[in-house]
């Protein structure tokens, strides 16, 4: 890392006190005697202890579990056309990055071969500050209203009273939310299991923005495909790995870069007009639906190569503070509320775990300088100097943020009203699962789909869960529910009530531009 001291144990260093005074002894406590009390006044063995007690920060609340390295993010195809941002100004121009992967759910001791959607965050430093794609390997995502997160995260952690992890929960919370169920195939497919960190695709899941040097937006997602495909894990595989080598996913990313099989991606985009999206079949804002490829192509922009392990995990990897609000200009968020809601929790989060000073640290810190009115706190190692704290009219700090205008207001105004249709289930939400199911699977991913669904749902004690998850699956598909319900020994089960489609689409049309697809 720049600024980061490099010790490889051939630089002649010499054991030191934490204020870098040479010790003749490291093993040695200072006592009276040869049986004697400990003294006061050795600092180095004071300073050790003390240090060592308060060695653990915070894991993450999410994604605890993880592993990263360093390499690049180069730029391979124009799209000034779309973004302004001075990373894709030109063919070639390349950026130091960063890549943290992880688990959800598990605790930092956790097996990474758990099924699970994987983290795959990503820190791109432009020389116009640090860009943040914090993504997942999953397109989608269980839920389109933030209010339901930590909801969800609970019940898919450990329960309470047993501090165990628990079927009931887990499946408790999914199935009184069956927008969630085009997630919970993709889990229960081999995705859920993929091969290591490094052999699978990351997408954004969100809409973002991406604004152009003459202020015109398009909405975009963004794929990140693993050059060697997306690799994936049997259930069975998998279970093996947690019990025979926990850390799987951090060891095979490892021994990769330093064998020189670097892992690499080509980065893509999709994108939508304003106006287009006002046609699209699904709220544009709607983390649980995708974009067909085949009416929204992907456009190619670029790739990623991770070629350099990190010197130091922690410093590097776990110190890493990742967050979609680390945007730089030309590219914003949209007002997807699942969105907008992470652009407050992740620096929150990172002031609670790494300090209010979390972007000085060096992994964290810009490679451009920063300059604002932001003092002091904990940790203030660049704290700017004589500069001014505030707007001073006698030495006054220059701005030269890129300014762009052209935003089309009115789309803002349709995409607020979105807002009260988030929790309403309709049958728009099964069109995409149930393609899933019926088209994109074949046989063997259905089979393992509905073996590995019930290795987890035959494991529910309450019959009313049970029997409500089937009857999400059979908003699906009532054949795959029928299979699953077989697999756990049930009855089979008739489909949830959903509003249906046309009546919601009809909504849309009689109040014109101002309302919601669904
Ligand atoms: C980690 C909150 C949804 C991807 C985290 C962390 C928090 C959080 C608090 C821990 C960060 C840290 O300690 O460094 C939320 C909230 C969400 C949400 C409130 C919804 C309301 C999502 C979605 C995605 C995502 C939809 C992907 C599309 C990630 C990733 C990490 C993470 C990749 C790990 C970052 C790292 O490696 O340091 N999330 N999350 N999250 N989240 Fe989310």
């Amino acid at each position: 890392m720049p600024s980061q001291q490099v010790f490889n144990g051939k630089d002649g260093a010499v054991y030191t006190t934490s204020n870098g005074a040479p010790v003749k002894e490291p093993y040695a406590a200072q006592k009276i005697g040869f049986n004697g009390p400990l003294l006061l006044q050795d600092f180095h063995h004071l300073d050790l202890l003390a240090h060592f007690d308060r060695e653990r920060i915070p894991e993450r609340v999410v994604h605890a579990k993880g592993a990263g390295a360093h390499g690049y993010f180069e730029v391979t195809h124009d799209i000034s056309d779309l973004t302004c941002a001075a990373l894709f100004n030109k063919v070639g121009n390349r950026a130091r990055t960063t890549i943290r992967f992880s688990t959800v759910g598990g605790e930092s001791g956790s097996a990474d071969t758990a099924r699970d959607p994987r983290g795959f965050a990503i820190k791109i430093r432009t020389e116009e500050g640090n860009l943040d794609w914090v993504f997942n390997n999953t397109p989608v995502f269980f839920i389109r209203d933030p209010a339901k997160f930590p909801h969800f995260i609970h019940t898919q952690k450990r329960d309470p009273q047993t501090h165990l992890k628990d079927a009931d929960m887990f499946w408790d919370y999914l199935s009184q939310n069956p927008e969630s169920v085009h997630q919970v195939m993709i889990l229960f497919s081999d995705r859920g299991t993929p091969d290591g960190y490094h052999q699978m695709h990351g997408y954004s899941g969100h809409t973002l923005k991406f604004i152009n040097a003459k202020g015109e937006w398009q909405y975009v997602q963004v794929h990140v495909r693993a050059d060697k495909g997306f690799k994936t894990l049997t259930d069975e595989q998998a279970g093996k790995l947690q019990g025979t080598n926990p850390d799987y996913g951090i060891q095979s990313l490892f021994e990769a870069i330093e064998k020189g099989e670097y892992p690499s991606w080509t980065v893509y985009v999709q994108t939508m007009t304003a106006e287009q999206a006002e046609k699209f079949r699904y709220n544009v804002l709607d983390l649980t639906k995708v974009w067909p490829h085949a009416e929204y192509p992907l456009r190619p922009v670029g790739k990623i190569v991770l070629n350099e392990n990190a010197q130091n995990y922690f410093a590097e990897i776990e110190q890493a503070a990742f967050s979609p609000s680390h945007l730089v200009p030309g590219i914003e968020a949209s007002a997807d509320p699942v969105l907008q809601s992470r652009l407050f929790s992740y620096p929150d989060t990172h002031r609670h775990r790494l300090g209010v000073n979390y972007q000085q640290l060096p992994v964290n810190a810009p490679v451009v300088p920063v300059a604002n009115f932001q003092r002091d706190g904990f940790m203030a190692f660049n704290n700017q100097g004589p500069r001014p704290n505030y707007q001073s009219s006698i030495l006054p700090l220059s701005y030269k943020a890129k300014a762009y205008e052209g935003t089309d207001e009115r789309h803002e105004t349709w995409i607020g009203n979105a807002r009260l249709q988030l929790s309403e289930i309709n049958e728009l939400d099964f069109e995409q699962p149930r393609a899933l199911y019926k088209k994109a699977m074949d046989q063997t991913a259905r089979d393992h789909l509905i073996s590995n669904l019930a290795g987890h749902l035959g494991g529910v004690k309450s019959p009313v869960v049970k029997a409500r998850q089937l009857s999400v699956f059979a908003a699906v598909d009532q054949d795959f529910s029928d299979a699953v319900a077989k697999a756990i020994g049930h009855p089979s089960v008739k489909p949830l009530p959903a509003a249906p489609a046309e009546k919601l689409l009809r909504l849309k049309t009689n109040i014109g531009l101002v309302q919601t697809i669904q």
